[in-house]
């Protein structure tokens, strides 16, 4: 079995509570889009990570340094089955294991040979329910950009969960002989979805710490 290890840097403060986070969420989730932590190792101040092997690597390079020979350019169904991956990480994250991620980002989403998707890098999650609002901080953690939809402070309803995000990508996949998926995308664009859409400036006291 081909594995991935990934050395935490001991110079890092944050490291060694990443390191534990990590191994609490990682080391016990099972989601068929959640890469598996086969292990791990404190030696000395050597703090390491091991994963299964992802062979076609992290999302960011298909997306940005795509065209070569190594890294090639997704077509939209390879798009939209990446979304419906993480969209369904996530659901299951958000409403049966009461966490969130909070570093959603295209280098945290690693492909299998068949393009699965698997969301990885637990460092930054956090435990809390999704109507809890008890635990906020004054400090932006995370990713910039991305807010778990359930976590909105103003209008929270207006934005879809999880679960209808995991919905809508679930249409979109539905086989139609006569329409490729980017016309099933902007034929089936909600109001809600279209909001979800929308860039979303995150407040930094609004975030759940
Ligand atoms: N299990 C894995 N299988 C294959 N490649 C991996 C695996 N885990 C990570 N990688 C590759 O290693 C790169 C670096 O990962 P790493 O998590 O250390 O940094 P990052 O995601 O770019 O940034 P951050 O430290 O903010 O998470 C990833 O972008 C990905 O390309
Ligand atoms: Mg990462």
């Amino acid at each position: 079995m081909a594995i991935a290890v990934k050395k935490l840097r001991h110079d890092s403060c944050q490291g060694q509570q990443e390191w534990l986070t990590e191994i609490k969420y990682l080391g016990q989730l099972c989601h068929p889009n959640l890469v598996k932590l086969i292990g791990y190792c404190l030696e000395d101040k050597n703090r390491l990570l091991v994963y299964e092997f992802m062979p076609k690597g992290s999302l960011d390079r298909h997306l940005f340094e795509a065209g070569d020979s190594t890294f090639q350019i997704l077509s939209w169904d390879q798009r939209i089955k990446v979304a419906l991956s993480i969209a369904k990480a996530l659901a299951f994250l958000h409403h049966e294991v009461h966490a969130i991620h909070r570093d959603v980002k295209t280098s945290n989403i690693l492909l299998d040979l068949n393009y699965n998707a698997k969301l990885s890098d637990f460092g930054l999650a956090k435990d809390g329910s999704v109507n809890s609002r008890s635990h906020v901080t004054a400090r932006v953690l995370g990713t910039e950009g991305y807010y778990a939809p359930e976590y909105m402070e103003s209008e929270p309803t207006s934005r879809p969960t999880m679960k209808e995000v995991v919905e809508a990508l679930e249409k979109l996949q539905e086989p139609n002989e006569n329409e490729g998926s980017s016309d099933r995308v902007s034929k089936s664009k909600s109001n809600k979805m279209q909001y979800a859409t929308q860039p979303c400036r995150v407040k930094p006291n609004s975030y759940p710490a």
